[in-house]
């Protein structure tokens, strides 16, 4: 039997070219993450759940690319989280919480808990006219259990509102006049239409690069599985206007996925799909086929993954890459490659290889913004990062099998050091991309699938890497 090469990262460098590109700023990291969306940096957080909640999505779409929510939860906790991205930062909130002004004080409290935001629209159950607003300051004394949100909250006839035409700038004057944070926006009838806050408004003004919706909105994508309720998720999802349904099983070339792609393109024609994880050209010819909008590469590349291991299948990450382009190019649909990077000049060689994004796990693994707590072990502190398919993930999702024998675990679970904002990950990997494309002479990363590349050898790696110095 004949048998091929395929290579990785590690096995090859690109080749420099006469560059054209004066300054790292003159190049365009603006990128497709599927038909429909645009993304202003190739970069997806992982929806692994040590990985992407709201945090870390809202923190990928205001820095330029995605964040795709796990699910490994319930269907309505992972609605939620799309919920909040949604509600985060676009100048109208569109669809505020409201509370009934004859909550108790512990309902709001537990409220605020859940949502994580202090105040709140007032208006009876199943209306929308307003009656008042409840914000911290009248309640933050309050410990009794006799008041009611309709005792303490500011009261309609005293509130400062506005119209839904209000721009920006009439907005902002508003906020500095009557020194509010919230701002509810009421249509002729006195309904709630939406809410300004402060915050949100002057976030707006920073984020330069965020991707957002057509409603201004942050973009966010979220997971779904191809067995059991995963339509119903679909719909919560849906309702929660998620703008891209990430159909994520290990295994992506296969009848259940086309089976559950076929659906639910045809509920809803419209909703952009991310199909995956695959490795070869034929799995990505047959999901394009049934309605895919983008696909995901990478069968066992992941930091946190045994699969290769566990099944003896995976294809190594560029050429998996390289050998489903052709087939991207000719249908016109975007690739994420999902896994494997380690260092920002992965990055850069995959969209060299073909791949229009990637998807990040390990290496925003340990943040800020990813869910979980950060722990201290002998003096140092870490977060918990653990593969989906790793028995951890496998016992605590809901639902689990209770025997742990008939679990085969294609994952593994790590403590990773803690190490601050995502931001600052993030810069490093655009600055590496940036330096890159000078060095290939791409002012676009489309541009960057001009560069040659090389093998290596050992002795290649080993000069790639720092060498002869002890390192301080
Ligand atoms: P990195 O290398 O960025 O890879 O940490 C993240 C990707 O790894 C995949 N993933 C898994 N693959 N077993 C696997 O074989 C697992 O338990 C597992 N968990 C995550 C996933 O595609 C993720 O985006």
């Amino acid at each position: 039997m004949n048998i091929r090469e395929a290579l990785t990262y590690d096995d090859v460098l690109l080749v420099p070219k006469m560059s054209h590109i004066r300054s790292r700023a003159d190049v365009s990291t603006t990128t497709k993450l599927s038909k429909n969306i645009t993304l202003n940096i190739p970069i997806v957080s992982s929806n692994m759940d040590t990985v992407t909640e709201s945090a870390m999505a809202i923190a990928m779409a205001r820095m330029g690319g995605i964040g795709i929510i796990h699910r490994f939860c319930s269907m309505e906790a992972q609605a939620r989280e799309v919920l909040k991205v949604k509600r985060h930062q676009s100048m109208i909130v569109r669809k505020p919480l409201t509370i009934t002004p004859n909550s108790s004080i512990k309902e709001l409290r537990a409220k605020v808990k859940e949502y994580g935001y202090s105040g709140f629209l007032v208006c009876e159950e199943g209306d929308t006219k307003l009656l008042g607003i409840i914000t911290k300051r009248d309640y933050i004394l309050e410990n009794g259990e006799e008041k009611f949100v309709g005792d303490l909250m500011t009261s309609a006839q005293d509130l400062i509102t506005a119209a839904n035409e209000i721009s920006i700038e009439e907005a902002k004057q508003l906020f500095a006049k009557h020194k509010i944070e919230k701002l509810p926006i009421v249509d002729e009838n006195f309904s709630i239409v939406g809410l300004i806050t402060k915050k949100d408004l002057v976030e707006n003004f920073d984020d330069k690069l965020a991707v957002k919706d057509r409603h201004g909105r942050l973009v966010v994508g979220a997971a779904v599985g191809v067995t059991g309720d995963y339509m119903e998720r679909v719909d919560a999802l849906v309702e929660a206007e998620v703008d891209i349904i990430d159909l994520d099983i290990a295994h992506g070339h296969s009848i259940i996925e086309i089976e559950a792609l076929k659906q639910i393109k045809e509920k809803y024609p419209n909703l952009e799909i991310m199909a995956g994880n695959i490795a070869t050209p034929d799995a990505a010819k047959d999901l394009i086929e049934v309605g895919a909008d983008c696909l995901k590469v990478g069968i066992g590349p992941g930091s946190i993954c045994t699969t290769r291991i566990t099944t003896g299948f995976g294809v190594p990450q560029l050429s998996a890459i390289m050998d489903i382009y052709p087939v991207c190019f000719e249908y016109g649909i975007p690739m994420i490659a999902d896994g494997g990077i380690k260092v920002p000049g992965d990055l850069v060689k995959a969209l060299a290889g073909g791949a229009d994004c990637v998807m990040l796990g390990g290496q925003l693994s340990g943040t800020e913004e990813t869910p979980g707590s950060v722990i201290n072990y002998n003096g140092r502190q870490y977060k918990i990062s653990r593969g989906m398919a790793s028995l951890t993930a496998a016992i605590s999702r809901p639902g689990a099998k209770e025997d742990l024998s008939k679990i085969t675990p294609e994952g593994i679970e790590a403590k990773v050091p803690y190490r601050g904002s995502v931001k600052d990950v993030i810069s490093k990997y655009i600055g590496g991309l940036r330096s890159g494309m000078s060095y290939g002479n791409a002012k676009t990363i489309r541009e960057l699938r001009d560069c040659e590349f090389v093998k290596i050898t050992n002795s290649g790696i080993r000069e790639s890497n720092s060498h002869d110095n002890e390192v301080l």
